[in-house]
Protein backbone atom coordinates (compact mmCIF):
# COMPACT_ATOMS: atom_id res chain seq x y z
CA UNK A 1 0.00 0.00 0.00
CA UNK A 2 1.16 3.65 -0.78
CA UNK A 3 2.20 4.95 2.79
CA UNK A 4 0.50 8.24 3.70
CA UNK A 5 2.79 11.37 4.86
CA UNK A 6 0.59 13.75 6.62
CA UNK A 7 1.62 17.25 8.70
CA UNK A 8 -0.59 18.37 11.73
CA UNK A 9 0.37 21.39 11.72
CA UNK A 10 -2.01 21.83 15.25
CA UNK A 11 -2.15 25.25 16.59
CA UNK A 12 0.17 27.50 14.75
CA UNK A 13 1.12 29.91 12.38
CA UNK A 14 -0.94 32.68 10.20
CA UNK A 15 -2.78 33.11 7.27
CA UNK A 16 0.17 34.07 5.04
CA UNK A 17 2.36 31.63 6.75
CA UNK A 18 -0.28 28.54 5.91
CA UNK A 19 -0.23 29.98 2.45
CA UNK A 20 3.44 29.92 2.05
CA UNK A 21 4.51 26.59 3.64
CA UNK A 22 1.48 25.12 1.13
CA UNK A 23 3.45 26.99 -1.49
CA UNK A 24 6.65 25.71 -0.78
CA UNK A 25 5.28 21.90 0.29
CA UNK A 26 3.32 22.24 -3.53
CA UNK A 27 6.66 23.43 -4.97
CA UNK A 28 8.87 20.77 -3.91
CA UNK A 29 6.64 18.44 -4.24
CA UNK A 30 6.71 19.57 -7.84
CA UNK A 31 10.18 19.40 -8.01
CA UNK A 32 10.47 15.66 -7.16
CA UNK A 33 7.80 14.06 -8.76
CA UNK A 34 8.04 10.64 -8.26
CA UNK A 35 7.23 11.28 -4.34
CA UNK A 36 4.46 12.69 -5.46
CA UNK A 37 4.15 8.96 -7.33
CA UNK A 38 5.13 6.71 -4.64
CA UNK A 39 3.30 8.49 -1.66
CA UNK A 40 0.09 10.12 -0.42
CA UNK A 41 0.21 13.72 1.32
CA UNK A 42 -1.94 15.44 3.40
CA UNK A 43 -1.25 18.58 5.73
CA UNK A 44 -3.96 19.72 8.31
CA UNK A 45 -3.69 23.02 9.42
CA UNK A 46 -6.11 25.14 11.80
CA UNK A 47 -9.35 25.31 10.99
CA UNK A 48 -9.00 29.37 10.12
CA UNK A 49 -6.49 28.12 7.49
CA UNK A 50 -8.10 25.86 5.49
CA UNK A 51 -9.47 27.89 3.14
CA UNK A 52 -5.94 29.23 1.87
CA UNK A 53 -4.44 26.67 2.14
CA UNK A 54 -7.02 24.32 -0.23
CA UNK A 55 -6.81 27.48 -2.45
CA UNK A 56 -2.79 26.59 -3.07
CA UNK A 57 -3.24 22.87 -2.73
CA UNK A 58 -5.87 22.18 -5.12
CA UNK A 59 -3.89 23.75 -7.90
CA UNK A 60 -1.52 21.04 -7.86
CA UNK A 61 -3.80 17.71 -6.31
CA UNK A 62 -0.83 16.04 -4.97
CA UNK A 63 -1.60 17.12 -1.80
CA UNK A 64 -5.15 16.58 0.35
CA UNK A 65 -6.31 18.53 2.61
CA UNK A 66 -7.33 17.62 6.65
CA UNK A 67 -8.54 19.22 9.56
CA UNK A 68 -7.48 18.83 13.14
CA UNK A 69 -10.91 17.74 14.59
CA UNK A 70 -14.84 17.67 14.53
CA UNK A 71 -18.02 18.00 15.76
CA UNK A 72 -19.65 15.00 16.90
CA UNK A 73 -22.97 16.23 16.08
CA UNK A 74 -24.74 17.60 13.07
CA UNK A 75 -25.18 20.94 11.54
CA UNK A 76 -27.00 23.03 14.82
CA UNK A 77 -27.28 24.65 18.21
CA UNK A 78 -23.41 24.20 19.00
CA UNK A 79 -21.39 27.16 19.82
CA UNK A 80 -18.04 26.91 18.48
CA UNK A 81 -18.09 23.89 16.58
CA UNK A 82 -17.60 22.56 13.36
CA UNK A 83 -19.11 19.85 11.83
CA UNK A 84 -17.89 17.38 9.54
CA UNK A 85 -19.75 18.61 6.62
CA UNK A 86 -18.42 22.35 6.71
CA UNK A 87 -14.97 20.00 6.64
CA UNK A 88 -16.08 18.30 3.67
CA UNK A 89 -17.58 21.42 1.78
CA UNK A 90 -14.27 23.77 2.34
CA UNK A 91 -12.20 20.68 0.62
CA UNK A 92 -11.19 18.46 3.37
CA UNK A 93 -10.37 15.04 2.63
CA UNK A 94 -8.81 13.92 6.11
CA UNK A 95 -9.64 14.89 9.79
CA UNK A 96 -7.53 13.41 12.55
CA UNK A 97 -9.71 12.93 15.23
CA UNK A 98 -8.79 11.95 19.01
CA UNK A 99 -5.44 13.55 18.94
CA UNK A 100 -3.82 13.20 22.75
CA UNK A 101 -3.50 16.73 23.02
CA UNK A 102 -7.44 16.70 22.30
CA UNK A 103 -8.07 13.61 24.65
CA UNK A 104 -5.71 15.44 27.12
CA UNK A 105 -7.14 18.91 27.24
CA UNK A 106 -10.69 18.88 26.07
CA UNK A 107 -11.72 15.60 27.89
CA UNK A 108 -12.29 13.54 24.93
CA UNK A 109 -13.13 9.83 25.45
CA UNK A 110 -13.04 6.95 22.86
CA UNK A 111 -16.75 7.04 22.84
CA UNK A 112 -16.40 10.90 21.42
CA UNK A 113 -13.78 9.75 19.22
CA UNK A 114 -16.12 7.38 18.05
CA UNK A 115 -19.00 9.10 17.50
CA UNK A 116 -16.83 11.89 16.00
CA UNK A 117 -15.57 9.24 13.21
CA UNK A 118 -19.11 8.27 12.78
CA UNK A 119 -20.26 11.45 11.24
CA UNK A 120 -17.16 11.77 9.58
CA UNK A 121 -17.29 8.77 7.62
CA UNK A 122 -21.03 9.84 7.34
CA UNK A 123 -20.10 12.79 4.75
CA UNK A 124 -17.20 10.83 3.03
CA UNK A 125 -14.19 11.67 5.60
CA UNK A 126 -11.66 9.67 6.29
CA UNK A 127 -10.70 9.32 9.59
CA UNK A 128 -7.14 9.48 11.27
CA UNK A 129 -7.63 7.75 14.50
CA UNK A 130 -5.01 8.84 17.12
CA UNK A 131 -4.14 6.67 19.76
CA UNK A 132 -1.29 6.20 21.92
CA UNK A 133 -0.01 5.05 25.53
CA UNK A 134 1.80 7.72 28.70
CA UNK A 135 4.87 7.56 29.62
CA UNK A 136 3.69 6.25 32.87
CA UNK A 137 1.89 3.41 31.22
CA UNK A 138 4.31 2.02 29.23
CA UNK A 139 6.75 2.19 32.01
CA UNK A 140 3.84 0.24 34.02
CA UNK A 141 3.77 -2.26 30.45
CA UNK A 142 0.48 -0.85 30.01
CA UNK A 143 1.13 0.27 26.86
CA UNK A 144 -0.56 -2.34 24.43
CA UNK A 145 -3.96 -2.62 27.10
CA UNK A 146 -4.13 1.09 26.58
CA UNK A 147 -3.63 1.29 22.54
CA UNK A 148 -6.11 -1.81 22.81
CA UNK A 149 -8.99 -0.56 24.17
CA UNK A 150 -8.18 3.14 22.86
CA UNK A 151 -8.48 0.96 19.67
CA UNK A 152 -11.55 -1.66 20.18
CA UNK A 153 -13.40 1.51 21.76
CA UNK A 154 -12.56 4.73 19.27
CA UNK A 155 -13.64 3.14 16.22
CA UNK A 156 -17.18 3.09 14.89
CA UNK A 157 -19.03 0.37 13.01
CA UNK A 158 -18.67 2.19 9.74
CA UNK A 159 -14.94 1.69 9.88
CA UNK A 160 -13.21 0.19 7.32
CA UNK A 161 -9.74 0.17 5.50
CA UNK A 162 -10.91 3.15 3.00
CA UNK A 163 -12.34 5.41 5.17
CA UNK A 164 -10.02 5.12 8.16
CA UNK A 165 -6.09 5.27 8.97
CA UNK A 166 -4.75 4.58 12.50
CA UNK A 167 -1.70 6.82 14.05
CA UNK A 168 0.19 5.45 16.86
CA UNK A 169 1.54 8.44 18.88
CA UNK A 170 2.96 7.08 22.16
CA UNK A 171 1.98 10.52 24.50
CA UNK A 172 5.77 10.50 25.55
CA UNK A 173 6.95 11.02 21.90
CA UNK A 174 5.26 14.02 21.15
CA UNK A 175 7.39 17.08 20.83
CA UNK A 176 9.53 15.26 22.90
CA UNK A 177 12.40 14.75 21.00
CA UNK A 178 12.11 10.92 22.46
CA UNK A 179 11.04 8.18 20.22
CA UNK A 180 10.38 4.24 20.91
CA UNK A 181 12.99 1.64 19.59
CA UNK A 182 12.35 0.31 16.05
CA UNK A 183 11.38 -3.23 17.85
CA UNK A 184 9.01 -1.47 20.01
CA UNK A 185 7.31 0.41 17.41
CA UNK A 186 7.18 -2.88 15.11
CA UNK A 187 5.92 -4.78 17.83
CA UNK A 188 3.09 -2.06 18.85
CA UNK A 189 2.09 -2.11 14.59
CA UNK A 190 2.16 -5.82 14.85
CA UNK A 191 -0.36 -5.53 17.98
CA UNK A 192 -2.44 -2.50 16.51
CA UNK A 193 -2.81 -4.95 13.39
CA UNK A 194 -4.04 -7.78 15.75
CA UNK A 195 -6.48 -5.82 17.05
CA UNK A 196 -7.52 -4.61 13.91
CA UNK A 197 -8.63 -8.21 13.16
CA UNK A 198 -11.56 -7.82 15.35
CA UNK A 199 -13.26 -4.98 14.20
CA UNK A 200 -12.48 -5.21 10.57
CA UNK A 201 -13.05 -7.55 7.23
CA UNK A 202 -9.52 -6.29 5.85
CA UNK A 203 -7.56 -5.32 8.36
CA UNK A 204 -4.50 -6.12 6.67
CA UNK A 205 -4.89 -2.96 4.03
CA UNK A 206 -6.06 -0.41 6.90
CA UNK A 207 -3.04 2.51 6.96
CA UNK A 208 -0.93 2.57 10.43
CA UNK A 209 0.94 5.67 11.01
CA UNK A 210 3.34 6.26 13.61
CA UNK A 211 3.64 9.54 15.13
CA UNK A 212 5.83 11.41 17.75
CA UNK A 213 9.05 13.19 16.95
CA UNK A 214 9.12 12.16 13.83
CA UNK A 215 12.44 14.08 11.74
CA UNK A 216 14.15 13.70 8.67
CA UNK A 217 16.80 12.19 10.84
CA UNK A 218 14.73 9.11 11.98
CA UNK A 219 12.81 8.82 9.14
CA UNK A 220 14.15 6.42 7.41
CA UNK A 221 14.28 3.95 10.21
CA UNK A 222 10.97 4.74 11.63
CA UNK A 223 9.15 4.42 8.38
CA UNK A 224 10.67 1.52 7.13
CA UNK A 225 9.42 -0.73 9.99
CA UNK A 226 7.08 -3.45 9.53
CA UNK A 227 3.46 -2.27 9.54
CA UNK A 228 4.72 1.38 9.68
CA UNK A 229 1.93 2.93 6.67
CA UNK A 230 3.46 6.41 7.00
CA UNK A 231 3.86 9.01 9.27
CA UNK A 232 2.07 11.83 11.28
CA UNK A 233 4.13 14.75 11.64
CA UNK A 234 3.75 17.36 13.96
CA UNK A 235 6.64 20.04 14.60
CA UNK A 236 8.61 19.01 11.57
CA UNK A 237 5.63 19.65 9.52
CA UNK A 238 5.90 22.94 9.85
CA UNK A 239 9.44 23.50 7.86
CA UNK A 240 8.40 21.92 3.92
CA UNK A 241 12.07 21.27 3.44
CA UNK A 242 11.60 19.06 6.40
CA UNK A 243 8.29 17.18 5.72
CA UNK A 244 10.15 17.05 2.30
CA UNK A 245 12.94 15.18 3.60
CA UNK A 246 10.95 12.65 5.88
CA UNK A 247 8.91 12.10 2.78
CA UNK A 248 12.08 11.24 0.79
CA UNK A 249 13.04 9.05 3.72
CA UNK A 250 9.43 6.81 3.18
CA UNK A 251 9.97 6.60 0.07
CA UNK A 252 13.16 4.24 -0.46
P1 LIG B 1 5.72 16.00 16.84
O1 LIG B 1 6.10 15.47 15.49
O2 LIG B 1 5.94 17.47 17.00
O3 LIG B 1 6.31 15.17 17.95
O4 LIG B 1 4.11 15.83 16.97
C1 LIG B 1 3.54 14.61 16.65
C2 LIG B 1 2.08 14.77 16.62
O5 LIG B 1 1.45 15.02 17.64
C3 LIG B 1 1.41 14.66 15.32
O6 LIG B 1 0.03 14.57 15.48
Amino acid sequence: MKKLIAGNWKMNGTLSSAGDLARSLVGGLGKSSDLAEKLDFCVCPPFLHLEKVQGVLAAQGAVALGAQDCALTVNGAYTGDISAEMLLDIGCRYVILGHSERRQYHGETDEMVAAKAAKAHEKGLVAIICVGETEKERESSLAEEVVGGQIRKSLPASANAENTVIAYEPVWAIGTGKTPTAEDVKAMHAFIRGILKEKLDNPDAIRILYGGSVKPENAGVLLNIDNVDGALIGGASLKAEQFLAIAAAAAV
